[in-house]
């Protein structure tokens, strides 16, 4: 009977596993969806120039969002998924100050986001004659 019961537990965690690792593999399937770039809303380029200018995101991230060694990474163009910034804005966990919903809505962080989806790539090193 011993080697039953061992049987019967090891089945039991067997199945444990299997339910464990289904839950979460759903949860990645949901945080991929999520994540899609038709769930970005839509916003207007000009009005989130002017934002990120009178808010301060300037301030560390340079006007085009180009960045800087000493103050804040670069964040444009081609920017981290919308819902990576937007939660990022509200509850940053390194060096960046947090911003509530007071002081950017959620439509003018899409604003933001439309502003630096819509700044130029730089030309490629080759292209540069002086780099020649
Ligand atoms: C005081 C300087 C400062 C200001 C102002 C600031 N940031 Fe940041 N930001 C940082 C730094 C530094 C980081 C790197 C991570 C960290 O230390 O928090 C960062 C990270 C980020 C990231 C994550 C980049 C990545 O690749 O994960 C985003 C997005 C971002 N900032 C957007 C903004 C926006 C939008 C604003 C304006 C609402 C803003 N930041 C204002 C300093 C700043």
């Amino acid at each position: 009977m011993k080697t039953f019961r061992a049987y019967s537990s090891a089945v039991f965690v067997a199945l444990a596993m299997i339910l464990i690792f289904c839950s979460t593999h759903v949860n990645v399937v949901d945080a991929a969806q999520a994540s899609k770039p038709s769930d970005t809303p839509a916003g207007n380029a000009e009005t989130g120039k002017r934002v990120f200018n009178k808010i301060g995101c300037y301030q560390c991230h340079g006007r085009e969002g180009q960045g800087s060694t000493m103050t804040g990474p670069r964040i444009a163009p081609d920017p981290v998924p919308f819902e990576v910034l937007a939660s990022y804005v509200r509850k940053p966990s390194g060096e960046m100050p947090p911003y509530t919903a007071k002081v950017v809505s959620d439509q003018e962080l899409a604003d933001i986001y439309a502003f630096l989806q819509s700044r130029p790539h730089p030309p490629a090193a080759k292209a540069i004659p002086l780099l020649k």
